[in-house]
């Protein structure tokens, strides 16, 4: 297991947009007033994070100098939020909400289950490089807890063993659709709706 919570210490010497993708930061970077290109700062990380795998050292100096703001301020972004990745990550990128809400409904259960399952027991790469794990705050997605986002998508009203099969399955390279994996609608009450019980499904 090797760690991924804080910058990788081995970094590529240097990073370029691919042509395709710097073709998608220009037209981010024009939806801004002239002089306020550097709010473009998050989607260019993000893109560079997609094409790279992960965000290095020098994507972030590459995001920077393209938007003509100081290192230190795109640096300061890229290490505040835990959706950008400073060191490589898995092919299953597990970010475990330990917020307040899933916390009471069970993400210690979780924990348990990516423990036993990838033995994943804090940040970083499971040995297969499988899996990769992080412990992040609110994810918006309470009202489904416990809850992890795995790559770009939200798998809700987890247990131990539901995390147990979701694991098993991604070990296999068989993606699950996302969603509550309970059974629930959307964040309906788990005991199905309990007003508008006389809308016709599927009628706007
Ligand atoms: S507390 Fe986990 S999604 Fe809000």
């Amino acid at each position: 297991m090797s760690g991924a919570a804080g910058p990788a210490v081995e970094q590529p010497a240097s990073f370029e947009f691919e042509p395709e993708v710097w073709a998608q930061a220009e037209k981010i970077i024009a939806r801004y007033p002239e002089g306020r290109q550097q709010s473009a700062v998050m989607p260019l990380l993000d893109l560079a994070q997609r094409q790279h795998g992960w965000l290095p050292q020098a994507a972030i100096r590459c995001v920077a100098e393209k938007l003509g703001m100081p290192y230190i301020r795109a640096y300061e972004v890229a290490t505040f939020y835990t959706m950008y990745n400073l060191a490589p990550v898995g092919k299953f990128h597990l970010q475990l909400c330990r917020t307040t809400p899933c916390w009471l409904r069970g993400a210690d259960e979780l924990r348990r289950a990516i423990k036993d399952r990838t033995g994943l027991s804090h940040a970083g790469v499971s040995d297969d490089g499988q899996f990769s794990l992080v412990e992040v705050e609110c994810l918006g997605a309470c009202c489904n807890a416990p809850m992890i986002q795995i790559n770009d998508d939200f798998y809700e009203d987890l247990d131990y063993e539901s995390c147990t099969n979701l694991l098993d399955r991604l070990a296999k390279d068989d993606v699950p659709a996302p969603g509550p994996v309970n059974g629930r609608r959307f964040s309906e009450p788990a005991e199905g709706r309990k007003t508008l019980l006389d809308r016709v499904e599927g009628a706007s």
